[in-house]
């Protein structure tokens, strides 16, 4: 059956073959990226792959707040319902890591930005909707100080704690919703997969970008996917895995999503 997903960062790497694999398949797939011009390169490719008349884009970006909410909006305005949001948009290393605000890039992108998403889509997603959030092997606890933006982090510790945030916040919000909501799955798609990221990081090939779009399709469809709310897939072994401790600590999911109300309240 064609399913309507919403896919944030589709212009590159793991997103851009989720997006391949999405269309490929017939879906309505509703791509983002914080290029325009990259977008229409990559709408251009995928209306050509399946002729897929079901492809919108829809640019933001998601360092910017007010950007978050303006393709919320922007997506609301022209559909009532989403089968699916995969926040898979990602930041590692890059030349300016502070924002506007004066916050941690990592933090923003691959934390707060879908804490926002997810939010003011919710309405549109049900509960027969799911949420995948694009994880990562590379977690560790979070610097409240450094999230707040009091202290500075190396590449590899914001991107790390941006990413125990992101699972800390989906379980904390997978708890909430129970049975009202959409599941809220956490993936990590699988580690060193080629991407730009991974490339310019590592200076190195990596493994087949396909993995992680395979996963993040199957996490996005499947109806294993479906029942697995709270839950933390781990491509590395294939299976959903124990996630770490912090993001089974209530009291710290808390901490987190208090961190992040208060950083959106401005
Ligand atoms: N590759 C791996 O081995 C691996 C492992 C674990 C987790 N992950 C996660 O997988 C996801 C995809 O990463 P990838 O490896 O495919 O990296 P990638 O090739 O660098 O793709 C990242 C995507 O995010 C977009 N993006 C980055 N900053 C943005 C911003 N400020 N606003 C809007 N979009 C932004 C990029 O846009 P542009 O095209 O404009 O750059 C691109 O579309 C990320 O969440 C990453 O953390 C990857």
């Amino acid at each position: 059956m064609k399913k309507k997903i919403l896919l944030t960062g589709a212009t590159d790497g793991i997103g851009l073959e989720t997006a391949r694999t999405l269309v490929e398949q017939g879906h309505h797939v509703l791509i983002h990226g914080r290029n325009r011009e990259k977008l229409d390169n990559v709408t251009k490719e995928l209306t050509k792959l399946a002729n897929n008349d079901g492809i919108e884009t829809y640019v933001a970006d998601l360092s910017r707040m007010s950007d978050v909410d303006a393709l919320a909006k922007a997506v609301a305005a022209e559909h009532t319902k989403l089968d699916a949001l995969i926040n898979n948009a990602g930041i590692y290393s890059t030349q300016n890591t502070i924002t506007e605000d004066g916050f941690d890039v990592r933090f923003v992108v691959n934390t707060i930005a879908p804490y926002l998403l997810t939010q003011r889509l919710l309405p549109l997603l049900e509960k027969s909707g799911r949420v995948i959030n694009v994880s990562s092997a590379a977690q560790s606890p979070v610097d409240l100080k450094a999230f707040a933006g009091q202290s500075r982090l190396s590449h590899e510790a914001a991107y790390a704690q941006s990413k125990l945030a992101l699972n800390m916040w989906s379980f904390a919000l997978a708890r909430s919703l129970a049975e009202k909501g959409p599941p809220i799955v956490a993936v990590n798609p699988g580690s060193l997969l080629g991407s730009k990221m991974v490339k310019e990081t590592y200076g190195i090939d990596g493994g087949d970008i396909g993995i992680g779009a395979d996963i993040l399709v199957r996490a996005a469809l499947s109806e294993e996917f479906g029942l697995a709310n709270g839950r933390y897939f781990d491509n590395d072994s294939g299976k959903f895995a124990t996630p770490h401790p912090d993001a089974l600590n209530a009291q710290k999911s808390r901490d987190i999503v208090q961190a992040i109300e208060l950083i959106l309240a401005g």
